[in-house]
């Protein structure tokens, strides 16, 4: 099903008229929500609806939630609740807010978001934003028709109708390849809410990459909830994986740096670890989430691998990549959980020495295995391990980024910096720097000498005018 009418005709658009509306696309959760949000503009861009910064007065409101932790439905009630009072005033003025509930929460809980929030005229899942348009349409036309829910896990792939991007991402670009998941841990809505595995062929890939490449993009970041699971159609017939795709694209010219997340170790390939042997546009960073150093836990999460796996992943990937910079996800307090097994994660931990990870405490999701399981961790348990391991992974980011101090590394610069006559980038290993500098360097590799760091971010001068050096190393 396409977005234009059987007539090549955008429901909506009126020629001759001025058709610019305004729309405002709220995005919570992961980068490929940011990815959705960014589509989403592009497909309702040809109904002349234009990004706005502000809901206020906007002719379209976009909600683009995530259901992966904590109070999710809660919080999107709450924003529903003041999207409302804006509605209404766009009301009592005359015009007309359309507003929309897309991404994981729409689709796991999208009857409840009608039931109690019946103000809401479109609810979407995030496999079916290519049919906004005559979503819209029908909003528009049925006030009082009632709303438009479309959650289904249509057979089309969405890629396969969404036009060509329109607003530029910028020096660094996000781009999906690999959708959904199948491999169903024991604490993750993932696999419900976002469906099946689903792998874009090589052809659109290329041609994406190409375009973001064309509007400025220096470095992107391919994205999929298990995107080195991906294999994908090439043009020849046969079936690529994530190595063979990530040589392909490191073809390109003016495209200076690639990354991908967020993987698997379960899908770490022989090819996939040699290409960060060989592929210098493949950045040194990887984020390999790995949730527990216990084997027990690991089992009970259904991780399929154990914490030696990982280990020797690790150190086959280190092998490849010397300077490879590592970052992961973990959870603590996941059912059944003990004060050894947690031991054990603080063990993974100072093994492996992370440059940047992200904890969470576990958090029952409804319609999950683990949400019923026996043996639930209480909250002040959950607490005191989260700030243990928090605090040792702050002081692993913390050594990492200082012993970056006094070394020259790569800086692709991506807009301005923090103070005024400062410019930000991203070193190889995505720290953020921060540098005197002039807006024009905005968009080009340089070396810069670091000079102080912080928690999260490093601060720099500028070493030299020359582009691209070597030395990529620091910790
Ligand atoms: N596909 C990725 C993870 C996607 S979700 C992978 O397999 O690694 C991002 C992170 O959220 C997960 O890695 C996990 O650490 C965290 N997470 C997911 N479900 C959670 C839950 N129920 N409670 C706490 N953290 C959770
Ligand atoms: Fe969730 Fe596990 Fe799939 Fe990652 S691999 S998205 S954690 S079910
Ligand atoms: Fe959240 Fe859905 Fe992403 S649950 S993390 S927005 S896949």
């Amino acid at each position: 099903m396409s977005g234009n009418s059987a007539d090549g005709r955008v429901p909506g658009f009126v020629p001759g008229a001025d058709n610019r509306k305004k729309l405002h696309v709220i995005t919570w959760g992961c980068q490929m929500n940011v990815y959705d949000s960014l589509r989403m503009a592009d497909v309702l861009a040809p109904l002349g609806f234009t990004s706005s910064p502000l809901p206020d007065g906007a002719d379209m409101v976009i909600l683009n939630t995530c259901h992966i932790r904590d109070k999710a439905s809660e919080k999107v009630f709450s924003e529903l609740g003041r999207l409302r009072l804006l509605k209404q005033s766009k009301e009592a003025a005359g015009g007309r807010m359309v507003l929309a509930v897309a991404g994981c929460v729409a689709q796991a809980e999208g009857a409840e978001i009608l039931l109690r929030a019946p103000y809401v005229d479109i609810v979407l899942g995030p496999q079916t934003y290519h049919r906004l348009p005559e979503m819209v349409a029908r909003a528009s036309r049925a006030a009082k028709g009632g709303p438009v829910i479309e959650t289904d896990f249509p057979t089309e792939q969405k890629f396969d109708f969404l036009p060509e991007a329109s607003a530029p991402q910028g020096v660094t670009a996000f781009l999906t390849i690999q959708e959904g998941c199948d491999k169903f841990c024991s604490f993750c809505v993932v696999p419900y809410t976002r469906g099946v595995e689903a792998s874009r062929p090589v052809a659109s890939i290329v041609a994406e990459a190409r375009k973001l490449v064309g509007q400025g993009a220096l470095e992107i970041t391919l994205l999929g909830q298990n995107v080195n699971a991906w294999h994908g159609e090439a043009p020849s017939g046969s079936t690529w994986g994530l190595a063979r795709l990530v040589r392909e694209l490191a073809g390109i010219s003016n495209l200076l740096r690639l990354r991908y997340t967020t993987s698997h170790p379960r899908d770490m390939d022989d090819a996939l670890i040699a290409a960060h042997g060989d592929v210098p546009a493949l950045m040194p960073f990887l984020h390999l989430p790995v949730q527990s150093g216990s084997d027990r836990m690991l089992a009970a999460m259904n991780r399929k691998h154990t914490a030696e796996d990982y280990l020797r992943l690790v150190d086959r990937l280190r092998d490849a990549r010397p300077e490879l910079a590592l970052s992961s996800d973990f959870i603590v307090g996941h059912p059944g959980e003990t004060e050894t097994d947690f031991e054990a994660t603080m063990d993974l931990v100072r093994k492996v020495n992370f440059a940047q990870a992200f904890s969470f405490k576990y958090s029952q999701r409804p319609g999950t295995p683990a949400a019923g399981a026996p043996h639930q961790v209480g909250e002040p348990d959950k607490d005191r391990r989260l700030q243990a391991l928090q605090a040792l992974l702050r002081d692993q980011q913390g050594a990492f980024n200082a012993a970056c101090v006094g070394r020259t590394m790569s800086i692709l610069v991506t807009g301005p910096g923090r103070q005024p006559g400062q410019i930000g980038g991203r070193t190889p290993f995505l720290q953020p720097v921060h540098l005197p500098g002039s807006l024009d360097r905005i968009g080009t590799e340089i070396s810069v000498r670091i000079d102080a760091a912080r928690q999260n971010s490093l601060v720099g001068s500028l070493a030299s005018t020359s582009n691209l050096i070597q030395e990529r190393a620091c910790a």
